[in-house]
């Protein structure tokens, strides 16, 4: 079997091509800026690039782990929200609908109002921002043009080792061992969701043939600047550099949800052990950060020393 995973620089799709691999998957990724050995450059914006590389490699499964996630540039810029989030996969999943690929899309929770959260698959999205509204968008389109082809997972607050090391757990990581304080919301609470499970999972899924809306988070519901500090206490950095401010405080360009958050009951029922508590998934991360050398298939980046 042949997959695609367009974004496989990107956190879920790293993890993708390695648990696609593992499964004896022949694996195809790629990225748009930041290059890998191994990996296809390829811009989704470029329409006809993008369908004439779907077509040539005829994968039967295509991940989209990728996008424009940058949720105040959206903002700023619906447009290029719209085109990164809608068009383009849309373009590359109607490239795969026609030599009969499954298409798995990655959207968030977002796409509710936080007044509700922990939110569950049939709940009614009402977005608060540009990118909660395209992430939707996305989702109804795909649905509507694949039907049970689409495989769309809802996520949030994705962390863990990453190739770019971008992620928030990364930041405080990064910031607090050079001793440097963090502002954090305090009121914004959602799921925080380990991306090495999160890919994992996502194959199984696919696999499994699955299709149609799953909310797929971690089991654990807490704010922002307690994530930081529990992040902290893992790496044996202060917790007293995380500073709480509230959503007004920070006067962020884009609105979010307060009371965010997925309900994945669901897939605990069909995948009882996917998703890893926050103490466990912790646990593993900075285990796995403290000896990079048992994982040389692995490229992490480690945080710049004080
Ligand atoms: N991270 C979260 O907390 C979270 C939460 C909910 C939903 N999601 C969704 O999950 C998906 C993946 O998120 P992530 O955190 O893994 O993102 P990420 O680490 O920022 O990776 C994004 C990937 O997309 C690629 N990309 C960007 N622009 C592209 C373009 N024009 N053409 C092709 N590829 C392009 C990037 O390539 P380069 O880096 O090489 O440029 C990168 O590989 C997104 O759709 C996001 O909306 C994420």
């Amino acid at each position: 079997m042949k997959a695609a995973v367009i974004g496989a620089s990107g956190q879920i799709g790293g993890w993708l091509v390695h648990f696609l691999k593992g499964k004896g998957i022949e694996a195809h990724g790629t990225y748009a800026g930041v290059s890998y050995p191994g990996l296809h450059q390829l811009d989704a914006a470029d329409h006809q690039a993008a369908r004439d590389w779907i077509l040539q490699l005829r994968p039967s499964l295509i991940f989209y782990p990728a996008g424009w996630t940058w949720v105040d540039g959206c903002e700023k810029d619906p447009a290029r929200a719209e085109a990164a989030n809608v068009a383009d996969p849309l373009n590359i999943a109607l490239a795969g609908h026609e030599i009969g690929a499954r298409f798995v899309y990655y959207s968030t929770d977002y796409v509710f109002d936080g007044t509700s959260g922990p939110n569950t698959e049939t709940d009614a999205p009402k977005p608060l921002s540009v990118y909660g509204r395209v992430k939707l968008e996305a989702e109804r389109r795909l649905a509507d043009k694949l039907g049970d082809r689409c495989l769309c997972l809802r996520t949030a607050w994705v962390q863990g080792p990453e190739r770019q090391g971008k992620n928030f757990a990364y930041q405080v990581w990064k910031n607090l061992s050079q001793g440097k304080s963090m502002i954090c919301p305090s009121d914004q609470v959602s799921n925080p969701t380990y991306g090495p499970d999160l890919a994992k999972v996502s194959v199984e899924m696919a696999l499994d043939g699955r299709s149609g809306l799953w909310n797929v988070a971690g089991p654990d519901l807490l704010a922002r600047d307690d994530l930081g500090r529990k992040v902290a206490r893992a790496f044996e950095l202060d917790p007293a550099l995380i500073v709480g401010k509230t959503t007004a405080e920070l006067a962020q360009p884009a609105a979010r949800p307060l009371k965010g958050g997925l309900d994945s009951a669901r897939l605990r029922q069909h995948y009882p052990a996917a998703m890893r508590s926050l103490d466990h998934w912790l646990a593993d991360f900075r285990a796995m950060c403290q000896e990079p050398g048992n994982h040389p298939e692995w490229p992490f980046v480690p945080p710049q020393a004080s």
